[in-house]
């Protein structure tokens, strides 16, 4: 993140903080029910979010080497992303050009060539066929005809897009603006290590899951004994960037921060930038890495979903942890003072679990009863007001009014 704006940030949450007062949405807005379980509602976000629209299916640490590939079905269309040998991200559709059998079926991993467990037909991570068993039995067949159906994709700022169509286009101006392209770059995201993953399944839609991060106003309550403890609750800058946001919520590190000069200041010694990026993907910033969590529909159904979450750190912090003698890929279990003090949040993929999404998908259930025709954001959730206008806009929806308080 730029300096000036890592200052604003702080700046604004000191002021909010010490203030009791929190970023103001001028009003509240009431959201239909029915955004989270209705059916016909379902397929048209499906069409138009998941299987029509660029996807970020996870980090250049993902795939760190030459070689490595990992493989997603989350969006309609089977995925195969490699690293060819030139270091180029490459996607394709995992389906095998002889008679549309899923080619790989590891998550991930390492591996040039890909052969299909049906009859053999094999690939290279360019998505050339390379080898067919008994080739007399297909006769002059030009090879070049017969690769991995290959889908438009960009890696840029740390992150990979894949787009599901093979004539989709990915077009980063028209997601992103400048602001956020400035904000991204200086991350230096592409560093980050990728060190373990873990998904979620839950009742309810997949975007109760995403709600559970557009505010701090439950801290106190839901999150008394966990991340209260880190976090002065109902206190957060927001940011819009096109249909992307950013909530930079308050940590209470801050009342020592605010002490230092403020030369000395830095965005994650008194804070934790939360990244919107529309429609399904919450990037959880933090001076020891990042953990970014992809939301899906799953089965079909508006009632069920999964919560891709990957845990990446900076390289600093992983050196630091093989001195302690702690492997990171097992940092969650790791609960020690020691990697606390490294990685203060190891236990977030938990709490998002047991407390997030369990309430989220009491909600989804209460929802589902039938007797509330919408539910209400509050003055002090403008993440969620804005993410569901732009939800709207996107589907061609009338926007949500704001009802002034
Ligand atoms: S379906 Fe893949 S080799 Fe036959
Ligand atoms: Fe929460």
């Amino acid at each position: 993140m730029l300096r000036d704006e890592q200052i604003r940030l702080l700046k604004g949450l000191i002021h909010y903080q010490e203030s009791g007062t929190n970023v103001d949405a001028g009003g509240i807005i009431q959201n239909p029910s029915s955004t989270y379980t209705c059916e016909e509602r379902f397929e048209k976000e499906w069409n138009t979010f998941f299987k029509n629209y660029p996807q970020i299916v996870g980090m250049t640490g993902d795939l760190p080497e030459p070689g490595t590939f990992f493989t997603r079905e989350d969006f309609g269309m089977p995925l195969l992303a490699t690293r060819d040998e030139k270091g180029n991200f490459r996607a394709f559709a995992n389906v095998c050009a002889h008679r549309g059998v899923i080619v790989e079926n590891e998550a991930k991993g390492k591996k040039v060539k890909f052969s299909c467990p049906f009859h053999g037909w094999t690939y290279n991570n360019s998505g050339k066929l390379i080898g067919i068993p008994k080739p007399d039995h297909f006769g002059e067949i030009d090879k070049s005809c017969y690769g991995l159906t290959e889908l438009p994709c960009l890696e840029k700022y740390g992150f990979l897009w894949v787009h599901p169509s093979p004539k989709g286009d990915i077009d980063l101006d028209a997601l992103f603006d400048k602001r956020l392209n400035d904000d991204l770059e200086a991350w230096g995201f592409q560093n980050l290590v990728l060190t373990h993953e873990e998904e979620y399944i839950t009742e309810m839609n997949w975007k109760l899951a995403i709600d559970t991060f557009g505010e701090t106003y439950h801290f106190s309550v839901l999150h008394k004994d966990s991340l209260f403890n880190d976090f002065h609750g109902n206190v957060q800058m927001f940011d819009t960037f096109k249909r992307n946001a950013r909530l930079t919520l308050c940590t209470r590190n801050i009342d020592v921060m605010k002490l230092e000069p403020e030369e000395d200041w830095h965005i994650c010694k008194g804070a934790f930038p939360v990244y919107y990026f529309f429609p399904n993907i919450i990037l959880n910033v933090s001076g020891e890495g990042i953990i970014l969590v992809r939301e899906y529909p799953l089965d079909n159904s508006p009632h069920r979903s999964v919560s891709k979450v990957s845990f990446y750190f900076w390289p600093h912090v992983i050196e630091n942890l093989k001195e302690l003698g702690i492997d990171p890929s097992n940092i969650e279990e790791n609960d020690t003072a020691q990697a606390n003090d490294i990685h203060p949040y190891s236990g977030f993929g938990e709490i998002i679990r047991d407390e997030d999404y369990v309430v989220a998908a009491a909600s989804h259930k209460g929802l589902r009863a039938g007797t509330l025709d919408f539910t209400t954001f509050g003055k002090n959730e403008p993440a969620l007001h804005h993410y569901h206008n732009t939800y709207r806009e996107a589907l061609d929806l009338d926007p949500l009014p704001l009802i002034k308080i």
